[in-house]
């Protein structure tokens, strides 16, 4: 049987955007570098969990780098997961600074265009966040907040990383519009 992936579908496919704008600490300030960047969604299938509750899940890879010089400059994957019987998105992401982030959220249900909104905070019960222990103490992940919306071809994103870095907690902002190839 074909696998419903709900909200998620839309989201399957390969997306490019160059409007990119990122807001990352530096010890005495901020630095605001624009960006363009890929991520590839792929199907890729359903899991069973506790033999009751199933999930759709959608894999991704995005590459993004600094429009100054193309370098990369951040690398994440993860999963974003539909659970139809609860209504209930989920977002699983891993950034090679040994963090990582189990963000959810409830579906709007809203179809035209499609909004996925997750979120998750230091030591939440439900929606969490994992860090190694240099990261814990130096540039510590408080709350990870994610707004993405799907419209045919087109896909905008806004997300809020908050950090206790440097002293201070900052708000880590990224945001950019897709279109899909
Ligand atoms: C488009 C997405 C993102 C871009 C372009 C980006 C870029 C950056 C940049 C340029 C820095 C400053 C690095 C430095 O000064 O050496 C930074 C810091 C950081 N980012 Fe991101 N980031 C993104 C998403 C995320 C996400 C999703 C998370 C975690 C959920 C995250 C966690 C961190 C952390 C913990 C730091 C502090 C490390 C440090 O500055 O030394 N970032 N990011």
């Amino acid at each position: 049987m074909d696998i419903d992936y709900g909200p998620l579908t839309g989201l399957i496919g390969s997306w490019k955007g160059d409007k990119g704008m990122d807001i990352a600490p530096e010890p005495d300030g901020i630095e605001e570098a624009p960006y363009w960047e890929t991520i590839d969604f792929e199907a890729a299938g359903d899991v069973t969990n506790a033999e009751s509750q199933t999930l759709a899940v959608v894999r991704y890879h995005q590459i993004v780098r600094r429009k100054s010089n193309d370098e990369v400059f951040h690398d994440q994957i993860g999963y974003w997961m539909w659970d139809a019987a609860s209504g209930t998105v989920s977002h699983s992401l891993a950034i090679p600074r040994a963090v990582c982030v189990v963000a959810g959220g409830a579906y709007d249900g809203s179809t035209n265009p499609v909004v996925l909104e997750v979120g998750a905070k230091l030591g939440d019960a439900d929606w969490g966040i994992a860090q190694s222990p240099f990261m814990r103490d130096n540039a510590k992940t408080t709350a990870f907040s994610m707004k993405v919306t799907i419209d045919g071809d087109r896909l905008q994103y806004a997300e809020t990383t908050g950090l206790d870095i440097y002293g201070r907690s900052f708000d880590h902002t990224d945001e950019n519009e897709l279109t899909r190839s």
